[in-house]
């Protein structure tokens, strides 16, 4: 990597992105900062166009959420307002968008598999209650990881159109034809994708206190990681708490994100016990000395679930550091 580029992404730039983001509001900063701003802004688009990409694939996962030079966008679930969520389809379609990774949900299945799945059941995202009529309430966790690849997990799209986008005519019969094919990708195939696409991804591990994978579900996938050399291009979430400490100790150097629903009182000190580099917050209570709070401790903080372009830039121009969304198109529009 070049020296210009280098200096790029290590620039702090905590005050650009505050000038970028009152650009984008088309607040007027005063002249001699704008003009600032604007040297800043030209170097590095020289910069991009002259190294010809976007954030460096070798920055660390800690480096590329606290020093990149712009918010990171993350494709939730993959690039899912345009596809079945949580399918390889997704995330090649996040990756096509220029997302700088995609979040996935990681259940395991009876006999033992880690596979990428958002909810408890199964009924939602594929068709396992005409498949198997008789295992209600269809637990994910109750199924054979054979069963699992029997499903159809993508037609459902076509039946629901959770975002709109086919009546908005952007996802074609071609593609919702294709949906049919889809299956629930394994935690293996999810990673092997990013790492050939160069790409990287944040794994939620989803809370399965109560079922027999609990023993094992973060031990499993430390080692599936460890694996396939992929630690510093994977970012660990969950809800569970306990289970990003069980990460760190399985692997130290591993960066993780705290998940939250409501505001917690000393998010700060809660990712200091962890050991987490950011925290990934509802962004529907987050508010904004939160945000600064955390940017001030030299943590990150990547809200979930923003898809709409005015609570983005709101978000950003409080400090956040990355927003994970169901739309990465906006996002990028935005940051880039
Ligand atoms: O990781 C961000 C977000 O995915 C957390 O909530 O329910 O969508 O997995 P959920
Ligand atoms: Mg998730």
């Amino acid at each position: 990597m070049g020296k210009l580029s280098m200096k790029l992404c290590n620039f702090p730039l905590s005050k650009f992105r505050e000038i970028f983001i009152i650009n984008k509001m088309n607040i007027k900063p005063c002249n001699r900062l704008r003009n600032k701003a604007l040297r800043v802004f030209f170097l590095m688009g020289a910069g991009l166009a002259l190294f010809g990409q976007n954030i460096p694939k070798s920055l660390s996962m800690e480096k590329l959420i606290m020093q990149s030079y712009r918010p990171i966008v993350i494709a939730h679930r993959g690039f899912r307002s345009i596809a079945p969520e949580n399918t390889l389809l997704a995330a090649q379609k996040g990756f096509d968008i220029g997302a700088d990774m995609w979040e996935l949900d990681v259940a395991a299945s009876s006999d033992g598999i880690l596979v990428v799945l958002h909810d408890n059941t199964l009924t939602r995202t594929t068709d396992a209650k005409t498949r198997f009529p008789s295992r209600s309430p269809w637990i994910i966790y109750d199924f054979t990881f054979d069963e699992l690849k029997s499903l159809d997990a993508g037609s459902w799209y076509s039946k629901t159109d959770p975002f709109m986008q086919i009546a908005y005519g952007r996802v074609g019969s071609s593609e919702l034809e294709s949906f049919k094919d889809l299956r629930i990708p394994t935690l293996r195939e999810a990673l092997e994708l990013t790492k050939r696409l160069g790409w990287r991804v944040n794994i939620e591990i989803k809370d399965a206190t109560g079922f027999a994978c609990d023993a094992w579900i973060v031990e499993k996938t430390a080692e599936l990681i460890k694996e396939l050399d992929m630690v510093p291009s994977v970012l660990i979430s969950s809800f569970n708490h306990d289970y990003l400490k069980r990460m760190k100790m399985a692997i130290p150097e591993i960066s993780v994100a705290a998940l939250i629903d409501k505001p917690i009182s000393d998010p700060v000190q809660r990712l200091k016990d962890i050991g987490a580099v950011a925290l990934n917050p509802n962004e529907k209570y987050l508010d904004e000395a939160t945000v600064r709070a955390l940017r001030s401790a030299g943590l990150g903080v990547l809200p979930w679930t923003v898809n709409d372009p005015s609570r983005m830039r709101m978000l950003l121009n409080w400090g956040a550091t990355g927003l994970i969304t169901d739309f990465p198109d906006r996002a990028l529009e935005l940051v880039k």
